[in-house]
C-alpha cells in the first residue's frame, strides 16, 4: 500500500511540473529543472513545490494568515524561487528566501528579475541565517535532514528571545516533522497533499 502510495505521489509530481514548464516558456524563466546537486552532508536537492498543494495553500494563506498583510514568509531553501513567485500573489508585508547553493541563488534572482520581482534572496545557510527575527511564516519544502532541520528550528527559537510572536511553519513533505513536534509546534492543518501547518505561540 505505501508503495502504491509512494508511486503515485512521483507520478503526480512529475505530472505538477507540466504546467510549470508551460509557465517557464511563457515568461523565459527557469523554475521547473530539477537540479541533481546531490545530497550535500544532509542538504537535498532542488526540485519544485508540487503545485498540487496549492489549492489548500491559498485557502489557508486566505482564512488564517490574513492574506498575507501583516506577516513576513521566508522560503527556507527557496531554490530557484518558484514559492517565492507565488507567495508574490499576497499581500505578505515581506517576502523572502535563503538558498546555500550559489549557483540556485543566481537562477532564482534571474527568474525573478524576469517577473520584474525584487523579492530579497540570501545566499546562506539555513543553520546560519541570523536574522530570522524578522520573520512569522516560514515555507519549507522539505530541504534538509533532521540534524539541520533541529538546527534551523533552534535558531529561528532564539530569535524568540528578541521578538516574541506566533510562529506558523508550512512544511511540503514534512519528513521530520517529528524535530518540530519535539520542540513544541503543534500541528495546525493537514493538506492533503503532504503538506502540514504548525504553529507555535512564543513568548
Ligand atoms: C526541495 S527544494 C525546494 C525549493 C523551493 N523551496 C520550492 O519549494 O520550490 C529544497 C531546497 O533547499 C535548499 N537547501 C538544502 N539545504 C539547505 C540549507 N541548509 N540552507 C539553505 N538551503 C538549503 C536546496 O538547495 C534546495 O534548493
Amino acid at each position: 500500500m505505501k508503495d502504491i502510495y509512494k508511486l503515485l505521489y512521483t507520478l503526480t509530481y512529475f505530472i505538477s511540473l507540466v504546467p510549470m514548464k508551460i509557465y517557464d516558456i511563457l515568461h523565459g524563466t527557469e523554475f521547473s529543472k530539477i537540479e541533481k546537486t546531490g545530497d550535500k552532508d544532509g542538504r537535498f536537492e532542488y526540485y519544485p513545490s508540487p503545485i498540487f498543494s496549492f489549492v489548500l495553500l491559498k485557502r489557508y494563506i486566505n482564512l488564517f494568515l490574513q492574506g498575507g498583510k501583516g506577516h513576513a514568509i521566508l522560503d527556507i531553501g527557496c531554490g530557484k524561487g518558484y514559492m517565492l513567485n507565488f507567495f508574490r500573489r499576497y499581500t505578505f508585508d515581506k517576502i523572502s528566501g535563503l538558498e546555500y547553493d550559489k549557483k540556485l541563488c543566481i537562477k532564482a534572482k534571474k527568474n525573478l528579475k524576469k517577473l520584474h520581482s525584487n523579492i530579497k534572496i540570501y545566499n546562506i545557510d539555513a543553520i546560519d541565517f541570523p536574522a530570522y527575527k524578522y520573520y512569522d511564516v516560514f515555507y519549507m519544502y522539505n530541504p534538509f535532514d533532521e540534524h539541520i532541520m533541529e538546527l534551523c528550528i533552534e535558531k529561528i527559537l532564539e530569535s524568540l528571545k528578541e521578538n516574541p510572536r506566533k510562529i506558523t511553519v508550512i512544511y511540503c513533505n514534512p519528513l521530520y516533522e517529528n524535530v518540530l513536534i519535539k520542540k513544541g509546534f503543534k500541528v495546525k492543518k493537514v493538506f492533503y497533499y503532504k503538506t502540514k501547518v504548525f504553529e507555535l505561540y512564543g513568548d
